[in-house]
């Protein structure tokens, strides 16, 4: 067999190891355009796990790559002339050029014959190979080649990029935010041979301007971050190989094979440096291929199999760096927080830490992120405990005269099992027992303004005095019997009314029994959907007039605070979407336009609620569709409601349109929460796929929302709020008289519950390679 390798990177050369072991028979090549030892860049870094599997598919290479190796375990996060650091990271650096020395050698040692000052430009030279690796990297000439085949979507980052080297040495991953009068710049540094270290400078283009970095050569630029970052470089040097500053491509290809040809490393995908996986990622493509190889029946079954096999992991992975590359660009956003939050925040950046992983790993830094928080919290007159604080979701938050009592909120759900618009004895079971399990705050369903407000037969409504009636005994069985506050989320469902229950088919049009559906424009929300009218002035002020006289039965019914309904694509939220409002009139086009209306609802709303009580507003922050609602708006929407007087802003996502493509998992629409508290300064609630204690705790100690709100995990778990209590040991939670011996009883063995999780998490991680040669290096105690 025959197999050509364009590129003498970390993936070309491993497949090339890989392949060849598996056959030896095989006649290899590697085609490298460079000389031998000429490489760029300076340290590359792999995690434990990344070692186990060199460890497992290529033992010699992995024992020459672990003698050179520099390890670590600390990170450590240097920010206003604080410093924190975190252990138990596990990471290990290496010299990139030491790494491309030890792959070729070791592919030389087997078989594999390496061309250098070989640049490939034509596939057609390999016609008699049976497998063409295209490990050309990130300006693969051979993806843009096949372009129309390869289909790769480049999103060029804003932020600029440089690569250097320093003596420096470092003893942790080092981030260094560094304020100058210019902006903020960003160094990722770490030490990958004895007396060498990578330096990573990262800034936004605003800032890169201002400091006159345009123009500078290698030098000059070298010799400006030193200036910089003089103060840690303690008179050490910055190197500079090829070191330009740039704008980081992420690169996604639609496709990775085209006949006997693949894409691996960086040339199919990249995953931004700032979680340090790009040679990662090639060398474990690189794995894949010799697996799939090694299975499959022919190279072309191969080829479909190390695709399918490796997408997923590579996506995951690009996510993650996706998250941690937009915390980076906006680092702004937290220049102000409390140093210790701000650490949290670059640790749980990219969601695989959280706040309970970080609590075994480095309880004092937990910690102090726990007082920090409380001293906050304290700072808006809370007499709380500062010196033991309790977790963060168990902090009060006042929101104009209402306190609640802890952070974990029930999200708004549609029950779809009212009687013309009345809740009945489900409703009262359902709030009531959510309302003794715990949660701070509760909100209702979306309540109707009107008959025709309703999304579907089963919504309930506050139009009449029977609506009200019912209302008033849920609200005062809440007040009665629990500490939870309750919000009414009133609405008008607009073109997504007189639709089935969810159960018979979500925002499926109802075949008989509809009714008249209104909206900004004529657009209906499924192609066989009714047509909704467009509304004119008259029915504006009809629309209005409900809501304000639907906040007037709500306030006669005692709600705490009041949410109107402006997302999720009902009425309101379709004058909000370019998508969803085509008006010629005052009230389309600008975003300024669009909001008039939803504005003038909740101003009317505001005047009519009373003012020592809160109200807050639901938006969608997001379309996830070409030509929608970005994060950026949501900024805008935000303010203009902050202006208004909305004491909170709920951000969800989506909904608006059918042909929506939202990028779920696991707490997805928290990073619009975080973007519009941090930038519009308003206080939020985040919601969406957030299924644990400890995820909440994360959100909110990072600072990326002020109350957590969990939809369908407390549809299932009432009471998962005292759950959550008993885990932390926060027993201040409410919980009834009747209910207190299960209280006692959860409390009681959460403790040994915890302590036997946390061992048994402690036992079943293995030593970090930093470990594992701190022990062996120790000296023998003295017997
Ligand atoms: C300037 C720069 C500096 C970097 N520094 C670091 C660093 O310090 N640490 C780190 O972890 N990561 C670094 N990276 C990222 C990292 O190099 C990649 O993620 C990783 O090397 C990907 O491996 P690869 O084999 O896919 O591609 P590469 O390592 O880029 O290898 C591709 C190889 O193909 C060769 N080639 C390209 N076209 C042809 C052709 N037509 N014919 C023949 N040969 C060809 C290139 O010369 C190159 O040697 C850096 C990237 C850049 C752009
Ligand atoms: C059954 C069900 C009904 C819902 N009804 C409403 C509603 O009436 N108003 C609203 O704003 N959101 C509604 N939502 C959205 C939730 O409030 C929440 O935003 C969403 O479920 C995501 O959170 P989760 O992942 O915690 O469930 C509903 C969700 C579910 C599952």
């Amino acid at each position: 067999m025959k197999i050509a390798i364009i590129g003498g990177g970390p993936a070309g050369l491993y497949s090339a190891i890989l392949l060849k072991k598996q056959r030896p028979e095989a006649e290899i090549t590697v085609y490298e355009r460079n000389r031998a030892d000429d490489t760029f860049g300076f340290g590359v870094v792999f995690s434990d796990a990344t070692l186990d599997n060199f460890e497992k598919y290529d033992p010699p290479s992995y024992r020459r790559i672990t003698q050179e190796f520099a390890y670590w375990d600390d990170i450590a996060v240097h920010f206003r002339g604080t410093v924190h650091r975190v252990g138990g990271n596990g990471f290990c650096g290496c010299s990139r050029r030491k790494l491309l020395l030890i792959l070729q050698e070791r592919a030389r040692e087997l078989g594999v014959s390496l061309l250098f000052e070989a640049d490939i430009d034509d596939e057609a030279r390999f016609a008699d190979a049976e497998l063409i690796v295209l490990a050309d990297g990130i300006n693969s000439r051979f993806r843009e080649k096949h372009i129309e085949h390869f289909q790769p979507e480049v999103d060029v980052r804003s932020n600029m990029f440089a690569w250097m080297g320093s003596t420096r040495p470092l003893d942790a991953f080092t981030f260094i935010f560094q304020e100058t009068e210019w902006g903020p710049f960003i160094a990722h540094a770490y030490q990958y041979e004895a007396g060498r270290s990578t330096w990573i400078f990262e800034t936004d283009p605003a800032t890169f301007k201002r400091a006159g970095l345009e123009g500078l050569n290698e030098k000059q630029s070298a010799d400006r971050m030193a200036k910089i970052f003089g103060w840690f470089l303690g008179g050490h040097q910055l190197l500079t190989n090829r070191s330009m500053w740039r704008n980081f491509p992420m690169i996604r290809s639609k496709r990775w094979v085209k006949d006997n040809m693949v894409l691996l490393g960086d040339a199919k995908a990249t995953a931004h440096f700032s979680i340090g996986s790009g040679t990662k990622l090639a060398m474990e493509d690189a794995i894949a291929l010799a697996d799939a190889m090694h299975r499959a029946p022919s190279v072309e079954a191969a080829l479909q199999q190390y695709e399918e096999g490796r997408r997923e992991e590579v996506e995951k992975t690009q996510h993650a760096a996706d998250v941690s590359l937009v915390w980076f660009e906006h680092v702004d956003r937290f220049w102000d927080f409390d140093p210790v939050q701000f650490a949290f925040g670059v640790m749980t950046r990219a969601k695989a830490i959280t706040y309970d992983n970080l609590t075994l790993r480095a309880p004092d830094f937990v910690s102090e992120v726990d007082k920090a928080f409380a001293k906050q919290v304290r700072a808006r007159g809370f007499d709380v405990d500062i010196a033991k604080p309790v977790a963060p979701m168990f902090q009060p938050l006042k929101l104009r005269e209402m306190t609640l009592a802890n952070r974990a909120v029930v999200s708004p759900m549609c029950m779809y099992s009212a009687k013309e618009g009345v809740p009945g004895d489900f409703h009262l079971v359902h709030y009531g027992s959510r309302a003794i399990g715990g949660a701070g705050l509760i909100f209702t369903e979306m309540t109707c303004v009107g008959r025709d407000a309703r999304i579907t037969p089963g919504c309930t409504g506050l139009w009449n005095d029977e609506q009200e009636a019912a209302w008033r005994r849920i609200v005062d069985f809440v007040h009665a019997n629990s500490a939870a506050k309750i919000c009414l989320q009133l609405g008008h469902a607009g073109r997504k009314g007189a639709t089935k229950l969810m159960w018979d088919g979500m925002d499926r049009p109802l075949e008989e029994g509809g009714w008249d559906v209104i909206s900004a424009s004529p657009i209906p929300y499924f192609p066989d959907s009714e047509v909704p009218r467009e509304m004119d002035r008259a029915a504006m002020d009809a629309v209005k007039a409900a809501f304000v006289q639907a906040a007037e039965r709500g306030k006669r019914c005692g709600f705490d605070m009041l949410e109107l309904h402006c997302a999720h694509g009902y009425l309101l939220a379709s004058f909000i979407s370019p998508l969803t409002n085509q008006r010629t009139d005052a009230y389309g086009g600008s975003l300024a336009n669009r909001l008039r209306f939803p504005l003038e609802v909740f101003e009317a709303l505001r005047a009519a609620w009373p003012a020592h009580k809160p109200m807050s507003v639901r938006i969608s922050a997001t379309d996830w569709a070409e030509g929608g609602i970005t994060g950026d708006d949501a900024v805008v929407i935000a303010r203009a409601f902050a202006e208004a007087g909305v004491d909170l802003v709920d951000v969800s996502t989506g909904q608006t349109v059918r042909d929506a493509q939202p990028v779920y998992g696991r707490m997805f629409q928290t990073p619009f929460s975080d973007q519009v508290r941090n930038e519009a300064r308003v206080a939020t609630m985040c919601v969406g796929n957030i299924t644990t204690a400890d995820q909440v705790n994360t959100i909110l100690a990072a600072g990326r929302a002020d109350l957590v709100a969990l939809g369908r995990p407390h549809l299932v778990d009432p009471s998962f709020m005292l759950r959550a209590a008993a885990w932390y040991g926060a027993d201040g939670v409410f919980c009834p008289p009747q209910y207190l011996p299960g209280k006692e009883q959860i409390f009681r063995n959460s403790v040994r519950d915890r302590q036997d999780f946390d061992d048994l998490k402690i036992k079943a991680k293995p030593k970090t390679r930093a470990e594992l040669k701190a022990e062996a290096t120790k000296p023998l105690a003295a017997e």
